[in-house]
């Protein structure tokens, strides 16, 4: 398996679906359309729905089943970066290599973008649940409560800014504001597929290391990435007095950590053997990535 290939397939197929639910821009609610477009299929890496679909057809083939839930996930994805960019929270300009939602068109409009994004993503899964069975309804209390987690973690966040924060408090910090979806995302995956016990509690401790080490890369990046190719600024968790693993553990340090979960993240994907390279190639591409 060519894993950048197929990293490119899927987002591909995500990117194709998503956009059967860009609305119209001709209506009194134009803009707000536009807004919600703008972000939705602005170039993101779409991880999120392609967890769910890769680990869905770890155990089935037919990954249509999951994909509401794949499509939903990259709505509140796209819900919280509107948000997490707006000047109450981060007050950031540039997000995926272009101006940021507020920025490109105005505070009210994101903040109701993102607010639709949200509501738009559970539009979609209360439609998939007409046709009910009791695996749709578990994803959906998993989908609810990751929601909740991420919105907690991204409260923590603003709260502890300026201020001395816990190992404690920082690990809970990104597990929720990071780590919620991107577990959702492979939970949500495995009991859609009906996977077993045991399966299910690899993939969710995978799902934990991976959730941590993508947000300490994301702190990461924040203080030595290169602007061009991250697509956001660089430099401004420090300036506005963030707590990031940099900032508590300094450069090193951090990434000595990174090291260290994407390494238990990789020995949870060996249990799948064969079927389990896609999880461990997505691991160090996420201990790697520059962007
Ligand atoms: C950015 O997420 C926000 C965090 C949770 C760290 P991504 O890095 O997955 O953003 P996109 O979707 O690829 O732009
Ligand atoms: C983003 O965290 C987390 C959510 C949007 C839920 P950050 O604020 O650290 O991420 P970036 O660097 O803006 O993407
Ligand atoms: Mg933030
Ligand atoms: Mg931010």
């Amino acid at each position: 398996m060519d894993f950048k290939q197929e990293l490119k397939k899927y987002a591909k197929i995500i990117n194709e679906e998503l956009i059967k639910y860009v609305r119209t821009k001709d209506c009194p609610e134009g803009i707000l359309n536009a807004s919600m477009e703008y972000s939705l299929m602005a170039e993101g890496k779409r991880l999120r729905p392609i967890l769910v679909l890769k680990t869905y057809q770890l155990f089935k083939d037919d990954y249509q089943v999951a994909m509401p839930y794949a499509i939903a996930m990259e709505m509140v994805h796209n819900f919280s970066l509107i948000h997490d960019d707006l000047p109450a929270i981060d007050n950031d300009d540039f997000r995926r290599g272009r101006l940021t939602n507020h920025k490109k068109f105005d505070e009210s409009t994101a903040i109701l973008a993102g607010d639709a994004l949200l509501n738009n993503a559970y539009m979609l899964i209360s439609k998939d649940l007409l046709t009910l069975n009791e695996k749709k309804t578990q994803a959906f209390y998993e989908f609810t409560n990751a929601v909740d987690r991420m919105i907690i973690g991204e409260y923590v966040d603003t709260e502890f800014e300026g201020k001395e924060i816990s190992k404690e408090y920082l690990e809970y910090m990104h597990q929720n504001k990071t780590g919620a979806l991107i577990k959702a995302s492979i939970r949500i995956g495995a009991i859609l597929a009906g996977a077993d016990k045991e399966s299910t509690a690899r993939l969710t401790n995978y799902a934990e290391k991976i959730g941590l080490a993508f947000q300490i890369k994301d702190d990461i990046l924040s203080e030595t990435g290169d602007e061009k190719v991250l697509g956001k600024p660089v430099g401004n968790d420090r300036q506005k007095g963030k707590c990031t693993f940099v900032t508590k553990y300094g450069i090193e340090k951090a990434k000595e950590m990174l090291a260290e979960v994407t390494k238990e993240a990789v020995e949870q994907a060996k249990f799948f053997g064969d079927n389990g390279e896609f999880l461990k190639e997505l691991a160090l591409y996420i201990e790697y990535r520059q962007k």
